[in-house]
């Protein structure tokens, strides 16, 4: 092997400096400052200059994130300092908070008349506790829980999360211990299980199962692929507090944790007394559905240190601390019949009709089996019990079967075609299932009504050409009445026409056209969503948009074309490719563009140039004209992002009336703050940008 050089070795400490930085850019300040091809690039480089000198390597370079080698089993760690857990407040109403303020007050002996206390808010992530140590700023160690006193060394593993600061930023202790949670976001999640289904392979329950699975994983390579997250709530050991000494309150150390470059959620809130806390639990609890992950509660904790070590401990659990429970996102209940319902691709998906059950915030009765291999897989059968999930806006489904409660009279393993005969249900079209498909499909296309019904409710619905009025009711008798066969017949349709239907009064006729109409005038992100391509949802759907810039680019482009498009693989891109190349598709949108559906048309690739590229913005209160979405659209297509929470890392807070604590939050940050005129002067800026 050949000496190391000077230059190489200069170049490589240059190299994992600049990738940590751009690492911290892209993950805790969201605000990445290079392309990540560049990122690719230089991470390319590191690695060939470290597989050529094997002695460059250190612990805290990048590339040793990935590319450890699997484990026999994980080495025990001893926790200098116990993880502990807290108490569960179960009464999920605001009692349990009150409950907890007056338990406080009396263990710190205050009396009605004294100050409210101080608490720190967060949330309850549902997760997986991890000490993460750090000496000198680099990460040495990262351990389970285990059973708070020794816990397992999963440091490898969590060296693939690329939340995980491998090296602090800033001066910080020479030992700092972390603790937090490792999660799985929501939708990667469902993306994993989605990869798993499509694999064959054995899908999660729900995320907190397979952020554990992926944490336990004895191979870091499968570690890797599992997306995971984290989010830091406390600290452990910590020897040689810098310039200021220890925080005085857990509010302010978590302050520090953010500045150090260690992901802090940013929902969180300093509150007073029991009113606080009430309010802090009904804010996350309307919100929880909109959090892009799961969780089962909200945490109290005192915030002022000195308090909390006069509260001490009652055997393993911190006087100062109490989890606040929300109602559960899972539920057992009785799978009475397994039906099949068709989509708008043709795609059949066994539904299980279950007894009515409360879960999530409402009552399920219908709940996705996904495909026919998954109900094997599972073992579902007509008569079981099984577990229903609904978490956020995710539509419900049976993650499992309690088997303990089978009866002896349960059904026989699942055959979808047997159970239709190898019809579909709606147009007795034949079934089929291609060779490495997972799902059967009707093969009567459109001819099948069922499928023309979604592709019309796809295509009118809110994030896509949002024609309000234009709901299942309706769609159903215009299908059946053959009035539309096709998406531009809804352009067609006259007042009198629908005004004739079943319980369309006139006025709900006239609001309809008027809705028909004006979704004439849309974008081509929700253009491009509505058509129901498959494999193309909203998110594509904006970064194709953005891509092409105009429509006849996407008509025309081949399939490599799309390859080059943000997170477009090979199947989409075939997808994509296959649908626009189709004659008939292409007649349709023809004959959509002669019917006046329009939007605003660009050079392509511009956004990237935009005036807000790079730029995130929050928008609080209600603006004079545009809506939500509108200004959402507006704020995209000039390059810029939206974010839902105000912090030092937003460029600009657009506010309108009632703007509240957010508009508060930003003054006092120093935000540019500006008003709907203000992001219209700003954007028109985009043209000549
Ligand atoms: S504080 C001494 N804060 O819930 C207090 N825990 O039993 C230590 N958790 O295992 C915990 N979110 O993994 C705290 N914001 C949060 C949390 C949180 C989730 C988990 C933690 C712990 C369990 C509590």
């Amino acid at each position: 092997m050949k000496p190391v050089t000077l230059t190489e070795r200069g170049r490589v400490m240059a190299l994992r400096d600049l990738l940590l930085e751009h690492a911290d850019r892209y993950y805790a300040q969201d605000a990445p400052s290079i392309p990540d091809a560049e990122y690719d690039r230089l991470f390319a480089e590191l690695v060939a200059l470290e597989d050529a000198h094997p002695e460059l390597r250190s612990a805290d370079s990048p590339t040793q994130r990935v590319g450890a080698l699997p484990l026999a089993a994980f080495a025990p760690v001893r926790h200098r300092v116990p993880m502990l857990s807290i108490r569960t407040e179960t009464d999920t109403t605001e009692g349990g908070a009150s409950a907890f303020d007056a338990r406080v007050r009396k263990e710190l002996e205050l009396g009605d008349d004294d100050a409210p206390v101080a608490y720190a808010v967060e949330l309850k992530f549902d997760g997986l506790a991890i000490n993460l140590r750090y000496v000198d700023g680099v990460l040495v160690q990262a351990a389970t829980r285990g059973d708070g006193q020794t816990g397992e060394d999963v440091t490898q593993n969590l060296r693939t999360v690329g939340q995980v600061p491998l090296r602090l930023r800033g001066p910080a202790p020479a030992v700092l211990e972390v603790r937090g949670e490792v999660y799985m976001a929501r939708r990667d999640f469902e993306a994993l299980n989605e990869r798993q289904r499509t694999l064959g392979d054995k899908t999660f329950v729900n995320p907190r199962n397979a952020a554990a699975g992926a944490v336990r994983q004895l191979d870091p390579a499968i570690a890797a692929q599992r997306p995971l997250s984290f989010f830091a709530y406390g600290l452990g050991e910590v020897d040689g507090w810098i310039s200021g000494g220890a925080p005085v309150t857990h509010s302010a150390s978590l302050d520090l944790l953010a500045e150090w470059g260690v992901p802090v959620c940013t929902e969180r809130a300093s509150v007073d007394g029991a009113e606080g806390l009430i309010a802090f639990h009904q804010a996350i609890a309307a919100r929880r559905d909109a959090l892009p992950f799961d969780i089962d509660g909200v945490v109290y904790k005192v915030d002022r240190m000195d308090l909390q070590r006069r509260l001490g401990f009652v055997t393993r659990e911190p006087r100062w601390a109490v989890a606040h429970k929300y109602p559960a996102q899972e539920q057992m209940t009785l799978l009475r019949e397994i039906d099949v319902q068709v989509g708008r691709t043709g795609k059949l998906t066994p539904v299980a009709k279950l007894e009515p059950v409360f879960v999530g915030g409402t009552t399920v009765s219908n709940a996705t089996l996904h495909n026919e291999d998954e109900v094997r897989r599972k073992d579902v059968r007509v008569g079981d019990t099984v577990i229903v999930r609904r978490a956020g806006d995710v539509i419900p489904e049976v993650v499992g079967v309690v088997l303990e409660r089978r009866p002896n009279n349960v059904g026989p393993a699942y055959d979808l075609p047997a159970s239709l005969g190898g019809a579909c249900p709606v147009c007795a079209s034949p079934i089929v299932r291609e060779e490495g498909e997972v799902d059967w499909r009707c093969s009567g296309g459109l001819t099948c009504a069922a499928q023309r019904k979604q592709a019309v409710l796809h295509f009118a619905g809110r994030r896509a050409l949002d024609i309000e009025g234009l709901g299942e009711r309706i769609v159903e008798q215009l299908v059946d009445a053959d009035l539309v066969q096709t998406l531009p017949d809804i352009y067609g349709l006259t007042r009198e026409q629908l005004a004739a239907f079943d319980r369309m009064g006139e006025r709900s006729a006239d609001n309809l056209v008027e809705a028909i109409a004006a979704s004439r005038s849309t974008t081509l992100a929700r253009f491009i969503f509505g058509l129901g391509i498959r494999h193309v949802g909203e998110a594509t759907a904006k970064d194709l948009a953005a891509h092409f810039g105009y429509l006849q680019a996407l008509v025309d482009a081949q399939p490599e074309q799309f390859l080059a498009v943000r997170d477009v693989g090979p199947v989409v891109a075939k997808s994509v490719h296959d649908f626009f190349a189709h004659p008939r598709h292409r007649e349709v949108l023809a004959r959509l563009r002669e019917r006046g559906v329009s939007w605003p048309e660009s050079a392509g690739a511009v956004a990237a140039q935009g005036v807000l590229a790079g730029k995130t913005v929050v928008l609080t209160g209600g603006l004079p004209t545009l809506s939500r979405d509108a200004a959402t659209a507006l704020i995209e297509a000039a390059g810029g992002k939206v974010s839902g929470s105000v912090s030092k890392k937003i460029d600009y807070v657009v506010a309108g009336v009632d703007a509240g604590a957010k508009l508060e939050k930003a003054r006092a940050l120093g935000l540019a703050v500006l008003d709907e005129d203000g992001l219209r002067a700003l954007l028109a800026d985009t043209a000549t940008a």
